[in-house]
């Protein structure tokens, strides 16, 4: 569906169907394999076709987000796409509208794809299947479930710092619990052929669920370090926790903070990641943050590389085989 018949023609091939972005999991290897060559290919020659000319992309964020928001804005812009941002708080789901009702609204008025944020686990799963033809949901992050592009923007980022995912050891520390970061880049890492995911955090913020694969579990931060080659800082995620109680800040730091001491123990390729939002002092000391061997610039960088190309192939605007 193209937002408006005078708009200039989409460059959409009819043979490449649309698709939503709901899961790692949900990816087929080709759709990976697609999904990685694009963004490779755009970052690399820092390109941007028109191929989304003509069509709308709605956001749909009833989340706060900086990086995730503007991000899949620039790319969709980049491409050509109208954007239209829809915050809940500004919106008719302040009124009481469904969030399928707001979705028949999108679509009624010609949006081709909606990006969605969302405080519950599988929202962007059950509007996707309530879409009506032509519309694509992307999963921006839902609850504590998937946050797929950001685990695609990162894996793409560690490959373009010359570091490889298939037999690396990634360590990831902090609120793995409630991070749809950690969930969404462990079937990932996995997918790709990670050798060992090392999994670092309080007992309390550590997942309730045993995770299949080469996954290791560490109560102490110290003992998680050597022969890392990626190390993955996450927030704790207090809005999301109740009846917990945690270290104040400056405790949590000394245990689990990403300090110039810890990072010295670190093999001397390792680099650092981390989605943000940063609490500076807390999970990481800001001079780590802004430190060489930080990729967390470069992660929001390829955000917008990886986003394009998840706008372009779910919008049916790739040359995909699939
Ligand atoms: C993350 C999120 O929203 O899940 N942020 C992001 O998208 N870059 C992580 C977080 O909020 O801590």
């Amino acid at each position: 569906m193209t937002a408006m018949p005078s708009a200039a023609p989409s460059a959409t091939p009819s043979t490449d169907p649309c698709h939503h972005l709901l899961s790692i999991e949900a990816l087929s290897d080709e759709q990976l394999h697609l999904l990685f060559s694009t963004a490779r290919h755009w970052a690399e020659t820092e390109q941007a076709p028109a191929c989304l000319q003509g069509r709308t992309v709605a956001l749909l964020f009833h989340e706060a987000s900086t990086r995730t928001r503007v991000s899949f804005e620039l790319a969709a812009k980049r491409l050509g796409a109208h954007t239209s941002i829809i915050e809940a708080a500004a919106s008719s789901a302040s009124k009481g509208e469904t969030l399928a009702d707001t979705m028949y609204t999108l679509a009624a008025m010609g949006v081709d794809g909606i990006v969605l944020r969302h405080s519950q686990n599988h929202a962007a799963a059950e509007l996707a299947r309530l879409a009506p033809p032509g519309v694509s949901l992307i999963n921006a992050g839902d609850g504590v479930h998937a946050h797929p592009s950001q685990a695609l923007l990162d894996v793409l980022t560690v490959e373009r710092a010359g570091l490889a995912v298939a037999g690396a050891t990634l360590t990831i520390v902090g609120d793995i619990r409630h991070s749809r970061v950690a969930k969404s880049n462990i079937a990932l890492w996995q997918r790709l052929g990670v050798k060992k995911i090392r999994l670092a955090a309080p007992a309390e913020l550590l997942p309730e669920e045993t995770i299949a694969g080469p996954i290791e579990v560490y109560s102490d931060f110290d003992s998680a370090l050597p022969g890392s080659d990626v190390v993955m800082m996450l927030r704790i995620q207090r809005e999301r926790i109740q009846g917990l109680s945690l270290p104040d800040a400056d405790a949590y730091h000394q245990a689990w903070g990403l300090t110039e001491a810890r990072l010295a123990r670190l093999p001397q390729h390792a680099r650092v990641l981390h989605p943000g939002p940063m609490n500076r002092g807390v999970e990481i000391a800001s001079s780590v943050a802004d430190g060489p061997r930080a990729l967390i610039r470069s992660q929001v960088t390829h955000g917008v590389y990886m986003r394009m190309a998840i706008l372009a192939w779910s919008l049916g605007a790739l040359a995909a085989k699939s």
